[in-house]
């Protein structure tokens, strides 16, 4: 199957499903990926974030992930997370992925329009989509320092997206990356207001630890892709120790199994209470 960009998954607002985007950082996850989208009948985001790359470098971890894409049966897009640097998103591009997120989200408003910009004029050139971040979603994505979370405003996502004409729009509602030290409170009035006022498909990160109703209210508020990262690293790295536990002399590809299988369940997990089920 051909890659697919994220236009192409997310164009439509639909408040009864959203576009799960699963992390990976070596073959073993995107191969679990994959067979979960197939299992599932789903279209799929493959994504890693510039935050990872010190353990699987980006020139080669990236025709791995547009490799393993067209190889699945399922429509499969492969993005850039977080990217930070001109000099990895050019690469990106470079490699072939169909969409990248510039993250802009630490720049005052007008230097983030303005970096933005700079970002989908050169996408563009690529034929590719790009994300970017209004406000600032908590936690780190990768190796960064944490940050506090800054609810997305109306006005500024709303000048934001006709601004910069980004192809999805990340918004900070509560949610933060990485496990969560107690259970946030969403704003979703917030986020349907910001639906009410921007056409730009709406993405939620920190995926990882929201219950299955914070999931579900989202998405019927306007949320199209969904980011799951450490749920997936969590999932690989319990199927490891597991092995590790109940068999001592286990060997190399046992754990590499661990990985791919950890990463499945995960996104198979996903995918359905995402609503993703039939949705190729
Ligand atoms: P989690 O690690 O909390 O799932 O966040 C994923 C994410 O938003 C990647 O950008």
């Amino acid at each position: 199957m051909p890659l697919v960009k994220l236009s192409d998954l997310v164009t439509k607002p639909d408040h009864t499903y959203a576009v799960g985007a699963f992390n990976v950082s070596d073959m073993e996850m995107a191969m679990g990926a994959i067979r979960a989208a197939e299992e599932m009948n789903a279209p799929l985001i493959l994504q890693v974030a510039e935050g990872r790359l010190r353990y699987s470098p980006l020139d080669l971890l990236g025709p791995v992930m547009i490799a393993a894409a067209k190889k699945c049966k399922m429509p499969t897009a492969v993005h850039l997370d977080h990217g930070g640097t001109m000099e990895t998103i050019r690469l990106a591009l470079e490699l072939g992925f169909t969409s990248v997120m510039f993250d802009g989200s630490k720049y005052p408003l007008e230097e983030n329009i303005a970096r933005t910009r700079e970002v989908v004029k050169l996408a563009k050139g690529y034929g590719a989509d790009v994300e970017a971040e209004i406000g600032r979603v908590g936690g780190a994505e990768g190796d960064y320092k944490s940050v506090d979370v800054l609810v997305t405003s109306v006005e500024e996502a709303k000048r934001f997206a006709e601004e910069t004409g980004v192809d999805a729009l990340a918004v900070a509602i509560g949610t933060a990356h990485g496990n969560y030290k107690e259970q946030p409170v969403l704003r979703i009035d917030r986020l349907k207001e910001i639906a009410a006022a921007v056409k730009t498909p709406l993405v939620l990160h920190g995926g990882t630890g929201l219950t299955d109703e914070d999931f579900k209210e989202c998405i019927a508020s306007g949320i199209q892709k969904i980011n799951i990262a450490t749920a997936s690293y969590d999932a690989s790295a319990n199927r490891i120790r597991k092995v590790a536990a109940e068999n001592p002399t286990a060997r190399y590809f046992e754990f590499s199994e661990a990985i791919a299988e950890g990463t499945y369940e995960n996104v198979k997990k996903h995918m359905a209470i995402f609503g993703m089920k039939d949705k190729a």
